[in-house]
């Protein structure tokens, strides 16, 4: 990131309190200064030592505390910043934000800014389902403040599982770098330019409740979408069922089937650039059952009678008409990787194809990091392992330095 941004982060009471600490290191890497509040419930759970070592600042918790009121207050706290996060964001702390409450520095600062807030709740599953905490969910979104997540999953309490999670750390980051980007996405190098995505798998109906899919999570589709967005493109991002949030400043197309999301990318294009990240299911039932299929008595399981998807890379980058400039693939693979890498680039007529051993080891499939292999037409380059987010950005780094080449040599 080239501009240093300053990010006042808000950090409730919860047991997720801790990822802020690995948030701030992040967020500080990158460049952006970062202050943070804790509120009296996030002492249980982290420090404000530790969040002040990290943030290398003095850490804000009182809004009566004399020497911050004649030093800082909260209402330069609230302008001095350009975006603020409240992570994890409890439902009591959303609650008095949705009431307009100001009775403590979080809630003061909160209702003082007139800066792009990004709420990132983390909570019980139950809590987050209240109609309480939807109420006031809906009346923050229609007042203009932004959130990502909760993600789906575990507890920290034990068998509790469901929507309720802080979203991870690197989601957190390209959300937080896409909500600052609108000020210099205009200039980035992608600026003017129309990317398509794909992402996460499809769903292909065998009856009205069962289906076939894989594993894919969507996260490094998303990655790419976001970091296409954060350099100046407009973006589509189709995306099959994920539970991922969507990233900001990004246009979010949804679909079911590998069929539907054929059609999406037709219906999308034209594009400069298009990135098939999606784990598209090869097959698909030839007619899927109207009714619910029922255990027959004698016991003889259904046969399924399947067909071949449309393989929409290789329409698109076989097209004649409308086919993107630079068109790349993904080759997820769990043996001879670069063999079956190479062949592809061929097969299916992409220009570039980004190869990764999907292998149950390497917890790639669902996980945030990534080990890729990027062949192209001069030749294999193996990156080393990097989170998905990082991934994602120096492919359209690389993908915005082709497409400039490309222009130039037409000119
Ligand atoms: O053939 P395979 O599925 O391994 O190819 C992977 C690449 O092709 C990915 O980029 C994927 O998004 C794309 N693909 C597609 N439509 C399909 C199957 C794969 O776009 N039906």
């Amino acid at each position: 990131m080239s501009s240093a941004k300053r990010i006042l982060l808000i950090i409730g009471g919860g047991i997720a309190a801790y990822k802020c600490l690995e948030l701030i290191r992040r967020l500080k890497e990158r460049g952006h200064h970062v202050r943070a509040i804790m509120t009296k419930a996030a002492h249980h759970f982290v420090t404000p030592l530790s969040v002040g070592a990290l943030t290398n600042e003095r850490v804000f918790t009182d809004l009566f505390d004399l020497d911050d009121e004649h030093d800082i207050g909260h209402i330069r706290l609230a302008r001095d910043a350009d975006l603020i996060v409240v992570a994890p964001a409890t439902a009591d702390l959303i609650a008095r934000m949705a009431g307009g409450h100001a009775d403590d520095l979080a809630t003061a600062v909160l209702l003082a800014t007139d800066k792009t807030v990004l709420v990132a709740p983390a909570m019980n599953p139950r809590m987050w389902l209240n109609p309480a905490t939807r109420r006031n969910v809906t009346q923050l979104r229609l007042d203009g403040i932004r959130f990502i997540g909760p993600a789906d999953g575990e507890m920290a309490e034990r068998g509790e599982a469901g929507p309720g999670r802080l979203v991870e750390v690197p989601e957190l980051v390209t959300t937080i770098e896409a909500a600052l980007a609108p000020a210099t996405a205009k200039c980035g190098p992608l600026a003017g330019r129309h990317v398509i995505v794909t992402s996460g798998p499809t769903h292909e109906p065998i009856d009205p409740v069962r289906y076939l899919a894989n594993r894919s999570s969507g996260k490094q589709g998303h990655e790419l979408a976001a970091a296409a967005a954060h350099v100046g493109a407009r973006v589509t991002l189709i995306t099959g069922p994920v539970s991922l949030p969507e990233p900001a400043g990004v246009h979010v197309v949804r679909v079911v089937t590998a069929s539907e999301m054929l059609e999406a990318v037709k219906a999308s294009l034209p594009a400069d650039m298009a990135v098939f990240a999606a784990a598209v299911a090869d097959w698909r039932t030839a007619k899927p059952n109207a009714e619910k299929i029922k255990k027959s008595t004698s016991g003889t399981p259904p046969m399924l009678n399947l067909i071949e998807n449309p393989d929409i890379l290789k329409t698109i980058a076989q097209s004649a008409k409308d086919r993107p400039k630079l068109v790349i693939g993904f080759a997820a693979e769990t043996l001879d990787v670069l063999a079956h890498a190479k062949k592809k680039l061929k097969s299916k007529g992409a220009d570039w194809i980004v190869a990764n051993d999907v292998s149950p080891a390497t917890g790639i499939m669902g996980g945030d990091n990534n080990a890729i292999h990027l062949i192209t037409g001069a030749g294999i380059e193996s990156w080393p392992e990097m989170s998905k987010a990082d991934v994602a950005r120096k492919i359209i780094e690389r993908a915005a330095e082709q497409l400039t080449a490309k222009r130039t040599a037409a000119e």
